[in-house]
């Protein structure tokens, strides 16, 4: 556990941009002749774990090490592996990560899961879909796919279309879109906008400024939706594409990506009402060049006489998933070197800042249900607001604590009294409330 060598994909912050790039050109090298490479990963064998449905994701890794000449070992159902008896995550990637395989890819139910398969597997980890939370692989195919559908990722303006509250692609896709300085319009089904959390990352960690929004038209997709956005990435000038949303005289997008209701995750939500992507919305002229984007599976979302239309290239994204996969496992294997660095910091490690009383707010969060028997519930202080703000270091919700205490006095103050400033950070102790502290044994300072 902890090795600070190791590379994984947890999420696409994982990945520095340049080595994205890069990547870019490796998966163009594969997909030139899918069968040059199979010495690349000879002897290499890669695990999926997948207890979850898929049919794009796992395959397509296992097509691709198999396809770099490496075998795979496949575990496609929970039911088939010894989980269903109460094993534990951790201690299957342990096993499996140990002699078994030399890379894992995971996809699980839960929110962090990833993070902590990362923690406890010797060897890589890509998360191949942790709950809500992310789906970096997912990004590095929609990337790659309208990268070279476009030629360039920055000042593209792209529309995100549908649940962005619980689709992990979404999660992943907008913090590389704002990387890349892309431009985002969010059309979510009401009631699945995007998260605070991720809202809160794209405007500390890019600067993305949002505009509030009232698109009055797209047809079948605005119709049901109720807080359109526009997302700028830290170039407030490109504002001017699309100052007159309002009035629907948007000049160009770019790409729609269309999302499905992610029904698994849903608790009993009405979808009745769910956008749906069709000819009609296609005929506007803004959307003349536009391409449609999706990551599959589609339910209704997409009707099929859109698939022959020349600007639907969902099925490109999926095909472009073995090269790039390609590219990314002989990356984290170590048999093709990138000149790009790495990410000066990599998304959240566990054990940064200390929450003694505090737990998740995500019921889905993996610390609140597998978790709960062996994982320290870990958070990290995510920026000095007031309220400090402290992220779930596995998936990374956030939570505001309200209140500062100290192991040596057994004291705890509101977080802007000046008594907080005098105890060193690594040593401030984090509660949400005064009955959370109380009830972890401090007591509050005016009154001790
Ligand atoms: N896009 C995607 O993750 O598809 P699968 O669920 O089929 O893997």
């Amino acid at each position: 556990m902890g090795d600070p060598s190791k590379r994984d994909l947890v999420s696409i912050e994982d990945l520095s941009t340049e080595e994205i790039l890069e990547l870019f050109q490796h998966a163009d090298e594969f997909r030139a002749n899918l069968s040059d490479w199979s010495d690349v990963c000879r002897g290499a064998i890669m695990a999926t774990l997948f207890f979850e449905p898929s049919t794009r994701t796992r395959l397509s890794f296992e097509s691709a090490m198999l396809r770099l000449g490496g075998g795979v070992i496949s575990a496609a159902d929970k039911e088939s592996t010894s989980r269903a008896k109460g094993e534990s995550l951790a201690d299957t990637v342990r096993v499996v990560g140990g002699s078994y395989a030399d890379i894992l890819v995971v996809r699980h139910p839960e929110d962090g899961a990833a993070r902590v398969a990362a923690r406890y597997a010797r060897v890589p980890v890509i998360n191949g879909g942790d709950g809500a939370h992310e789906h970096p692989t997912q990004t590095l195919c929609d990337l790659y796919t309208l990268w070279k559908e476009k030629g360039r990722l920055e000042g593209l303006e792209v529309v995100l279309c549908g649940d962005l509250r619980y689709s992990r692609t979404i999660h992943s896709f907008c913090y590389a879109l704002a990387r890349f300085g892309a431009n985002i319009v969010t059309m979510p089904y009401a009631g699945f906008e995007l998260p605070d959390y991720v809202l809160h990352r794209l405007t500390r960690d890019y600067g993305v400024q949002t505009v509030a929004a009232s698109v009055a038209d797209l047809p079948g997709l605005a119709g049901s939706s109720n807080a359109a956005a526009y997302l700028t990435a830290s170039k407030p000038h490109q504002l001017a594409l699309f100052t007159s949303l309002t009035r629907f005289e948007v000049n160009r997008i770019d790409a729609i990506y269309m999302t499905r209701a992610q029904r698994e995750r849903h608790a009993g939500e009405d979808t009745a009402n769910y956008p749906r992507l069709g000819r009609n919305t296609l005929g506007v002229e803004a959307a003349r060049d536009a391409r449609v984007m999706h990551p599959l599976p589609r339910v209704d979302e997409i009707d099929y006489d859109v698939d022959d239309d020349p600007r639907s290239i969902y099925f490109r994204q999926a095909e472009l998933g073995v090269p790039m996969r390609m590219a990314l496992m002989a990356f984290l294997l170590g048999k093709i070197q990138l000149r790009a660095r790495p990410p000066a910091a990599t998304s959240v490690e566990p054990g940064i800042a200390g929450g003694a009383g505090l737990r998740c707010r995500n019921e889905r969060c993996i610390t609140n249900n597998e978790g709960v028997r062996y994982l320290q519930r870990d958070f990290r202080l995510r920026a000095e607001e007031s309220p400090p703000m402290l992220a779930c270091a596995y998936c990374e919700r956030e939570i505001e604590a309200r209140f500062v205490a100290q192991e040596s006095t057994r004291l705890f103050h509101p977080h802007a009294a000046p008594a907080v400033q005098a105890i060193e950070i690594a040593k401030r102790i984090y509660f949400e409330s005064e009955a959370q502290a109380l009830a972890a044994g401090f007591q509050p300072a005016a009154t001790a």
